[in-house]
């Protein structure tokens, strides 16, 4: 009787660590808690999570935002798109940027579909959409992101630096790189 007793005592145990086991193992298989952004991508989430919603979003795109001028349109990105400048064009785009993160609007999978998006008109761009990205330079997202489209949903950056903006713009250019997904 005590026996038995305490063998049923041992194998409770038993699956209580076993499950705490397993929560240490898939928290490491999950990738390093690097921030919201990082954890989705290596994990190549696609679901809402209240970050907005999954899907390719709208392409193309009708676009009517305004024309940077000539010389920021044509200015190319003076950094190397190494994974440091990747990683940090991620964290801001997916957390740090005040007083909104960018992914608010263009979600998480940068496919213009974030919590915010909702109800704005025009929507919020698509990064995914090769058709209307391709048609946009790297100054003039620059441009934007400083500056914010004026009556649209689009606000301006203005207290990020230079190396941050254009950081911000070679990981945008990365949403609509074949094979990303
Ligand atoms: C409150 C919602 C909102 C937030 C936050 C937001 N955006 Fe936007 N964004 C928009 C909307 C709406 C548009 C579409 C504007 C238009 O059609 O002219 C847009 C357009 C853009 C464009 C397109 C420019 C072009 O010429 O086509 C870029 C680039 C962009 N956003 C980058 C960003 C980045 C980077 C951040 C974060 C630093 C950010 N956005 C944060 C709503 C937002």
């Amino acid at each position: 009787m005590t026996q038995g007793f305490r063998r049923k005592g041992k194998s409770i145990i038993g699956v209580i660590l076993g499950i705490f086991i397993l929560g240490i193992v898939s928290e490491v298989l999950a990738g390093p808690p690097m921030g919201h952004g990082r954890r989705h991508h290596l994990r190549h989430h696609r679901g809402h999570h209240g970050q907005g919603f999954a899907g390719d979003g709208i392409c193309p795109q009708v676009r009517a935002t305004v024309q940077a001028p000539d010389e920021i349109r044509d200015q190319p990105n003076p950094l190397e798109p190494s994974r440091e400048v990747l990683y940090g064009g991620e964290t801001l785009f997916q957390v740090d940027v005040q007083p909104v993160a960018c992914k608010i609007c263009h979600g998480v999978n940068g496919n213009g579909l974030g919590i915010m998006a909702q109800g704005l008109n025009p929507p919020p761009r698509n990064f995914n959409c090769k058709e209307t990205m391709q048609e946009v330079s790297d100054g003039q997202l620059f441009w934007i992101i400083r500056n914010g489209s004026p009556g649209t949903g689009m606000p301006a950056f203005k207290n990020l630096d230079d190396k941050q903006i254009w950081k911000i713009v070679h990981y945008l250019r990365q949403f609509s790189k074949p094979g990303r997904k």
